[in-house]
């Protein structure tokens, strides 16, 4: 009897102490994720079922669950990895305030391109949020072509994160095919996750990884079989591997090596480590809270204009001072809870309460203050 106890007795008692030797990081990371949704037509406004069906393919890919990993073939099938990342949509904004993750503007900007406008809220983007709290993507009409792009691990904090296209984006609506299967955020969250291409972006180069072979360049579209392009390699391309360019129904896995690589930026000392105590994904308190660092003064109601009231997409804010104001907006509930907060320019902002429930809110501007009734409908 004993004997048979013995062995499981040991495994877990190893498995054990390399856990604890594997210091602080869990064996599941959460990535709390921040969407923007920058729209110039009411199609590239797209749906949060479609953000949603983006989020599922991630945390499949990423924990190895997707269900095209059956097609992973025999000699590369040792190799797939459990990357161990899950991604959620904060629940909580930068200023406490209870946010479902996702940050929708108009946009005047009819194309973006990789010059990271899309970023910068005077430049028609949107401002990242904390990158040591949140994954920040954003979602976008990008032109001639381009799926996606990625920022370098250890760039300047406003430009921390993912561009992808509203063509390129989830499983349905706006995606579009062949990029319709949620692979293009798989690919640049792995970029975002310090994985390089596996051709190293140069002829038969390194990707700083191991176990994936050599290649000579990108492989495109669907292949099939073995593709021998750098010639030391056993099997060939792994061209189903998420850093190729393949089409999404043809890429499916990250290797053993590239999992090690991945979640070394959250060991102690590593560039995204920060993320692991994120407030984002907790439970905003439902109380009203004083915002800080916000440095405008505070207007009383009569000097604020909201229409159309009531309205159902958009209200627009105009706040008539003779001097200029920017600041932030809040909206409240008609239980007091802040449920949406903006950042106004020069007297004015366009809010989009498209998300709200209809209903009774309260707009207020600053910290304290009077408040303009509206009417949601
Ligand atoms: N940055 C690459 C591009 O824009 C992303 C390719 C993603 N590949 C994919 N099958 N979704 O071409
Ligand atoms: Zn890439
Ligand atoms: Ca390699």
């Amino acid at each position: 009897m004993r004997r048979f106890l013995l062995l499981p007795l040991l495994m877990a008692v190893s498995s054990f102490v390399l856990a604890q030797n594997a210091g602080s990081t869990p064996a599941v990371i959460t990535i709390p994720v921040v969407v923007h949704v920058l729209y110039n037509n009411a199609q590239q406004n797209i749906s949060d079922a479609q953000i949603r069906s983006q989020l599922d393919v991630l945390n499949k890919d990423y924990s190895g669950t997707n269900a095209d990993r059956s097609q992973t073939p025999a000699y590369f099938a040792n190799l797939a990895a459990d990357c161990g990342f899950q991604f959620k949509l904060a629940s909580q904004d930068p200023d406490g305030l209870a946010t479902n993750g996702i940050v929708r503007k108009y946009t005047s900007i009819q194309y973006f391109s990789n010059d990271d406008r899309a970023k910068s809220a005077t430049n028609g983007g949107d401002a990242a949020w904390n990158r040591d709290q949140y994954l920040n993507i954003w979602v976008c009409n990008l032109t001639g072509g381009l799926l996606g792009y990625t920022s370098a691990v250890g760039c300047a904090a406003e430009k921390d994160g993912v561009v992808i296209s509203y063509t390129a984006f989830g499983t349905m609506g706006t995606a579009t095919a062949p990029f319709n299967g949620g692979r293009t955020a798989t690919h640049e969250i792995g970029h975002w996750l310090n994985l390089r291409h596996l051709w190293g972006d140069t002829y038969c180069g390194d990707d700083g990884v191991d176990d994936t072979p050599q290649q000579r360049a990108s492989n495109r579209g669907t292949p099939t079989g073995e593709r021998f392009t750098c010639g030391n390699t056993a099997h060939g391309d792994m061209y189903m591997n998420f850093m190729d360019l393949t089409d999404d129904a043809s890429m499916h896995l990250f290797t053993l090596g590239q999992r090690q690589r991945m979640r070394a930026l959250f060991a102690s000392g590593g560039a995204r480590q920060a993320l692991l105590s994120t407030p984002a994904l907790q439970q905003p308190s439902a109380l009203v809270k004083a915002i800080p660092s916000v440095a405008e003064t505070t207007l009383p109601s009569s000097f604020m204009v909201v229409y159309p009231n009531p309205a159902s997409e958009t209200i627009v804010v105009d706040i008539n001072t003779k001097e200029a104001v920017s600041g932030k907006l809040v909206i409240f509930n008609a239980a007091g809870q802040p449920v949406l907060s903006q950042q106004f320019n020069s007297n004015h902002a366009v809010v989009s309460i498209s998300q709200l429930p209809a209903g009774i809110y309260y707009l207020r501007q600053g910290n304290t203050g009077s408040f303009v009734k509206f009417m949601k409908r």
